[in-house]
């Protein structure tokens, strides 16, 4: 038994359309890939498919009753606890009453009551999924945050043909592991979901909409730190920020709160970004505590200098008589590696690692001593790719080996796939947290 979706307690909503029967599918993937499948039936969904038969596949009491189980108030507690409720089918009943927020069943009380992700799956006669009522009443569940996946085209159960057959449960499961974030799942490190404006083309389902990051919380620190040697020099490196920027741009836009604490960079702030300015490592641990609390996500995208001068001259260092000049450094505070050995309030801990050899290596120990819970390894001696160049290509690595590979291409793009990857895993890590 595979273990992709090990412990994920998943709702399946069966509502009464023909494709009812698929429901029966998708239930046993869901269980065979670990889940914790629980079954809402509506009244005519149960004319269709015995509730014996999902009870069976389940293994778990199957719900189509509002008062069958009076004393522990299911269509509360069930969604209260689900990582996902999904309907599928969705009949044009059920969305207008999702959409209207009625509660008269098990199925749509439960959706009314639920506090997980809700992914819709419509299903029915072409002329009643394209009537203006079930297209409004989808825009509406839509613009409320709620997956509806486009249906396919093809013979319907009526004897028609047109659009409203149910998706393959194969394609409907694979939207689901990508919903539920695990980083290895569904992710092809190239296409990225539109925005959910509209339903979800199959194919277009693999990887998340953009809306996945809102409300959570994350920060991010980017560009070089500056350490004064006097009043006119100072130790720094060639960190750009365009990396870190292009980060907390992803991050916005999929709408998360962001928080970038930032070394002197010539970048312009991403609209929405909250920029904290910086100049030494030790100001940029100062800025990254003080912004910690509640935050879910940090990422030390900043390439932090190791070493300050033991004493900031105050004078200027003047040349001497002699053909060398020997600088005291004292080693500054690892930021990153203080976010990830945090014992309470630990947030979701990515760091990067610019290496020019042993890559994999070095990445594989900087995740272990600095206690990350991801790296992404840059190859700083590659040509036009990594330190001040507008081009990356990284390699992604957790503690149990390598993640992603992500070819070379804008920095922009490696962000978005950076940002999806680590808002899945981040997910992944609460829900087991
Ligand atoms: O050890 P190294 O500098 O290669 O580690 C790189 C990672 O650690 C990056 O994520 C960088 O932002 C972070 N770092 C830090 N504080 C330091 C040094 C590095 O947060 N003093």
């Amino acid at each position: 038994m595979s273990t992709q979706l090990q412990n994920r307690n998943i709702i399946l909503g069966v509502s009464g359309g023909i494709a009812a029967y698929k429901a029966c599918a998708l239930c046993r993937l869901l269980v065979t890939h670990g889940a914790k499948v629980k079954v809402v039936m509506t009244k005519a969904a149960t004319q269709l498919v015995a509730p014996a038969t999902f009870a069976a596949l389940s293994g778990e009491k199957v719900h189509a009753d509002l008062f069958d189980s009076p004393e522990e108030i299911s269509h509360i507690t069930l969604g209260a606890h689900a990582d996902l409720l999904v309907i599928a089918p969705s009949t044009a009943n059920t969305i207008a009453k999702l959409a209207a927020g009625l509660a008269d069943d098990m199925l749509s009380a439960t959706a009314l009551a639920a506090a997980c992700p809700i992914v819709v799956v419509p299903a029915m006669n072409t002329r009643m999924y394209h009537n203006a009522a079930t297209q409004d009443n989808i825009a509406t569940l839509i613009r409320r945050g709620i997956y509806v996946l486009k249906p396919a085209q093809g013979d319907l159960a009526c004897g028609e043909e047109g659009e409203g057959r149910m998706p393959e449960p194969e394609d409907i499961f694979e939207f689901i592991c990508a919903l539920l974030g695990h980083p290895r799942l569904g992710y092809d490190g190239r296409t990225l979901l539109p925005p959910p404006t509209a339903p979800l083309e199959i194919g277009q389902t693999k990887l998340l909409p953009r809306a996945f990051g809102a409300g959570s919380k994350i920060l991010i620190t980017a560009g070089p730190t500056v350490e004064a040697l006097d009043p006119v020099r100072f130790l720094s490196n060639r960190s750009s920020g365009k990396m870190g920027y292009a980060l907390a741009a992803a991050a916005r836009e999929r709408g998360a709160e962001v928080v970038l604490i930032s070394g002197p960079v010539a970048e312009l702030t991403p609209p929405g970004v909250t920029r904290v300015d910086v100049k030494t490592a030790q100001e940029m641990l100062q800025a990254v505590e003080s912004y910690l609390p509640g935050t879910q996500i940090v990422i030390g995208c900043a390439a932090v200098s190791d070493y300050r001068a033991a004493q900031i001259s105050s004078e200027k260092i003047s040349k001497g008589s002699e053909d060398e000049l020997t600088l005291h450094l004292i080693k500054n505070p690892d930021i990153i590696a203080a976010v990830g050995r945090r014992e309470s309030e630990r947030p979701y801990t990515v760091g990067f690692a610019a290496e020019t050899q042993f890559g994999p290596e070095h990445a594989r120990l900087k995740l272990e001593q600095k206690h990350l819970d991801l790296i992404v390894l840059n190859d700083v001696s590659a040509e036009d790719s990594g330190i001040e160049s507008d081009f990356n290509e990284v390699t992604v690595f957790d503690a149990q080996g390598e993640v992603a590979h992500l070819s070379k291409q804008s920095k922009r793009v490696i962000a978005d796939q950076l940002i999806e990857l680590i808002f899945r895993a981040a997910a992944l890590y609460r829900n087991q947290g």
